[in-house]
Order: structure tokens, then C-alpha cells, then sequence
């Protein structure tokens, strides 16, 4: 039923984005009887460093590093080689080639352990932010490219919205990961103020080829969180079930 052994606690990955490490571990306490793989990202690890990377690992959760590191190609591969050997799973990076060639150079000197995810197009951007950045290519075409450039380059996997991730499915086959954020409950078109502009349901995500949905304020948001993530895993099962051939 699920193409690459994901269990279904690890299929969410719950975005931490939390201004203090003890939060995050209110956090992790409340919802690990579901879940079993959480993120930090730019605000949590400011905030809590390695150690609430560790905490989280030594609870026997994985952990998403979410700092999509972008720099010169030493930098990214000095920076990379800090994640390895401590038992993060995903990392993530942008860039050209040799950005890129420079974080997997550092995936490969470690303990073979973290998966690096290349970040195509971040979600909250729709085309004519692209436009403003002075790029031609839509929204579709540029992640494809990217993630086809990462695939080729020896990436993991890559952080794509569910919009593309059919696509990339079908052309860049079952091995490359597609890690997914932008999710919200009951809505497969933006219909709000949200900062995120390329949404879709976890369901329609799953369906359409992704691993792993990346999820925040719809969880840490709600008035019932563990209910959310029943009802999102839910979806991720029937998406798993829609998209299987039977
Ligand atoms: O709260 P929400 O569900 O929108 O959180 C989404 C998370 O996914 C955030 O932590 C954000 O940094 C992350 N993310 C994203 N788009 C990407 C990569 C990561 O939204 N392309």
C-alpha cells in the first residue's frame, strides 16, 4: 500500500515553528502517540540549537532540518557537514549546481544517515512573485527544472507544493522524494490571507505523489489538534489507497 515504507505517524512531518524549545517539547509530548517525524525550522533552531534537535531524536522521533541553507558552496558544504552523524533524517538546501553538489558532497561524507531535500519554488510564492523577482519561467516549469537538476544531481528528494508534485512524479519517477508543504485542511485553492499560496488538502497531495506532508499552523492552530491529525491521516490513507494501482 505505501510505495517506499513510510509509516503513517511519519507521513505528517509537524512543522515546530515555535519561538521556545520548551513549547516544542510541549508540543512533541502532546502529539507523539500520532506523530513520529517533526521540523524545525529557522525560529526553533534560533532559538533551541542542537539541543532541542537531540531532545527530540533521543525520544526516538525523527527530525526534519529545515534551514535551507543557501551560500557560497564551502559554506553550504561546512554547514551541511554540522547536520551529519547526529541523526537528522532531512535537510534542506537551494541553490545552483555546485551549491548543491557542495551540501551532497557533505551528505556523503557522514554516516549516510540525512537525506538532503533540494527546496524548488517555496509555496507561499505564486507567479507573479516570480514576475517581481524578475523570472520568466511559471511556477511549474521552474520547480520542474529545479527538481529534475536536483534528482540528476544526486538529491534525495525535493520540497515541492502538491500543485507540482504530479508532475514530477510522473517524469522524475519513484525514487526522488517529494516532501510537501502548503497543506490546508478542506481547501485545494487559496481562499484567505494566508502566507501560503500554493495550497492543497493532504489527501490531493498524497494523491498526486507526495512522501511527506510538511504541516504547521493547521495542527498548532487548532482547537483540537490530535483530531486534525487523525483526520489528515486519515486522508493520507485514502490518498495512498487512491493512488495505488489496483
Ligand atoms: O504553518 P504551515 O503549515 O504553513 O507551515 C509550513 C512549514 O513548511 C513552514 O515551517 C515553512 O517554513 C515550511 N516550508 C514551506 N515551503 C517550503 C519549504 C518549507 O512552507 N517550500
Amino acid at each position: 500500500m505505501n510505495s517506499k515504507e513510510i509509516p503513517l505517524n511519519e507521513r505528517i512531518i509537524l512543522a515546530l515553528d515555535v519561538e521556545k524549545p520548551e513549547i516544542a517539547k510541549e508540543w512533541v509530548k502532546k502529539t507523539e502517540s500520532s506523530l513520529g517525524f517533526y521540523k524545525v525550522g529557522l525560529q526553533l533552531f534560533l532559538a533551541g540549537w542542537f539541543d532541542i534537535v537531540d531532545w527530540i531524536i533521543d525520544r526516538g522521533h525523527k527530525v526534519m532540518v529545515d534551514l535551507k541553507f543557501f551560500d557560497i558552496p564551502e559554506t553550504v558544504k561546512l554547514a551541511m557537514t554540522q547536520l551529519n552523524d547526529r541523526g537528522v533524517s532531512f535537510a534542506t538546501v537551494h541553490g545552483n549546481d555546485p551549491i548543491i553538489r557542495a551540501s551532497l558532497a557533505a551528505r556523503d561524507g557522514g554516516d549516510a544517515g540525512l537525506k538532503v531535500l533540494a527546496v524548488t519554488v517555496l509555496t507561499s510564492f505564486g507567479e507573479e512573485d516570480l514576475r517581481a523577482m524578475g523570472m520568466t519561467q511559471t511556477i511549474e516549469d521552474l520547480v520542474f527544472f529545479r527538481a529534475k537538476r536536483a534528482l540528476e544531481l544526486g538529491c534525495d528528494g525535493v520540497v515541492s507544493s502538491g500543485l507540482e508534485a504530479a508532475r514530477l512524479r510522473q517524469h522524475l519517477g519513484k525514487k526522488l522524494l517529494i516532501v510537501t508543504p502548503g497543506i490546508r485542511p478542506g481547501a485545494n485553492v487559496r481562499n484567505n490571507d494566508d502566507d501560503q499560496t500554493r495550497i492543497m488538502t493532504a489527501e490531493k497531495a498524497i494523491v498526486n505523489g507526495a512522501d511527506y506532508v510538511v504541516v504547521g499552523r493547521p495542527i498548532t492552530r487548532a482547537d483540537e489538534p490530535l483530531r486534525v491529525i487523525g483526520e489528515m491521516q486519515d486522508e493520507i490513507d485514502m490518498g495512498l489507497e487512491k493512488r495505488s494501482p489496483s
